[in-house]
């Protein structure tokens, strides 16, 4: 039985989720979290707070012992697309550097599994739907070292027999329907962005390129509710661990969203004006990118529960509420 889990970036966005349907599975939870992009408000207070680098090897390691961990959830990492163009060893440092100090403390311990939140942006663009087999060519250096992570991850747990479960996440959006839970960064995310201009006198909807070769010229994605996520991790971890097994998985709804698709989605919960802005493209975006989840949906049985697009921004504008 799984009892005792460490969540690397369990005070962020999805890391929360994460640990609060852990908890609530009456799982023990364990966090670590530098709390860089993370916030003391998102730690549930069932859970035992440690305000650690992951690149600390010696805290992480002596936080897996006298706890006696015996799964990780590695969700701590850095993941603006844009920011890693710009600060490539900022990336380089926290996602390929920080994964292997975190395998170098889980050396030599009881943990038998590990989950590793991995993304879409490790596949080659231009493929538009990808299965796990699919060409793996990041094009952005977050991508870069989010491929890098798979790969320490891989073959450390092959050499030391524990089961592994490389999630590649599609674009995570939406809150938590206990209403305490969601995106509180500003970041550069379509969903945030469109919700902190909902409560604005003058809402502006941002663009960043219309001239992609998709239907509508708009970047296409395949936006999955994190509460799904949180659901995938939970699954999958049971999964790997009772059948000794490991995988990657992507992670999404095999259904793809153009911006414009969002962006009327968020007019119809809107009675003001918009203006929307056409702005250039962002370096590192990929063209549109939806998942084959075949893979997943076999291995855990999983039928999604949020997927609708009116309930994901249904979701986002409540909890951005919270803010106002
Ligand atoms: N949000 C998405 O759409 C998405 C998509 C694909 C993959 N992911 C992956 O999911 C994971 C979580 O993303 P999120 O959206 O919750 O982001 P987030 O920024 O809210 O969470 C990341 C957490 O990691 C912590 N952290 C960062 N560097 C750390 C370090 N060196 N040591 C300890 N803690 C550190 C941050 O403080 C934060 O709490 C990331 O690994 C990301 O690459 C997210």
């Amino acid at each position: 039985m799984i009892k005792k889990i460490l969540v690397t970036g369990g005070a962020g966005y999805i890391g929360a989720h994460v640990s609060e349907l852990l908890i609530k599975q009456k799982k023990q939870v364990f966090i670590a979290d530098d709390l860089s992009t993370g916030y003391k408000k998102l730690i549930n207070k069932k859970s035992k707070f440690f305000h650690c680098d992951i690149l600390n090897e010696n805290k992480i390691k002596k936080i897996i012992k006298e706890n006696k961990i015996d799964s990780v959830i590695h969700l701590a990492a850095a993941l603006s697309v844009g920011e890693s163009q710009k600060k490539p060893k900022k990336y380089f440092r926290i996602n390929v550097k920080g994964t292997q100090k975190l395998l170098n403390a889980i050396k030599g311990s009881k943990i038998k599994n590990i989950i590793f939140s991995s993304t879409c942006a490790v596949y080659k663009d231009g493929l538009s739907r990808v299965s796990e087999t699919s060409k793996l060519k990041p094009t952005s250096i977050y991508g870069k070292t989010k491929l890098m992570g798979e790969k320490l991850i891989i073959k450390f747990c092959k050499k030391n027999k524990i089961n592994y479960g490389i999630l590649r996440f599609f674009n995570v959006a939406g809150a938590s329907s206990s209403g305490k839970i969601g995106q509180i960064n500003k970041g550069d995310q379509l969903f945030k962005n469109l919700s902190v201009e909902v409560y604005k006198k003058k809402p502006k909807f941002r663009i960043y390129g219309s001239n992609y070769k998709t239907l509508d010229g708009t970047c296409i994605r395949d936006y999955i509710h994190v509460s799904d996520i949180a659901e995938i991790h939970s699954k999958v971890l049971a999964k790997i661990h009772k059948l000794n097994k490991s995988g990657i998985f992507n992670c999404g709804y095999s259904k793809g969203k153009s911006v414009k698709d969002v962006i009327n989605e968020f007019k119809k919960n809107i009675r003001k004006k918009i203006i929307i802005q056409k702005l250039s493209k962002r370096k590192g975006d990929m063209a549109m990118i939806i998942a084959n989840t075949q893979k997943l949906k076999k291995f855990i049985k999983w039928r999604p529960k949020y997927n609708k697009l009116s309930f994901i921004v249904k979701s986002c504008i409540k909890w951005e509420k919270t803010f106002q």
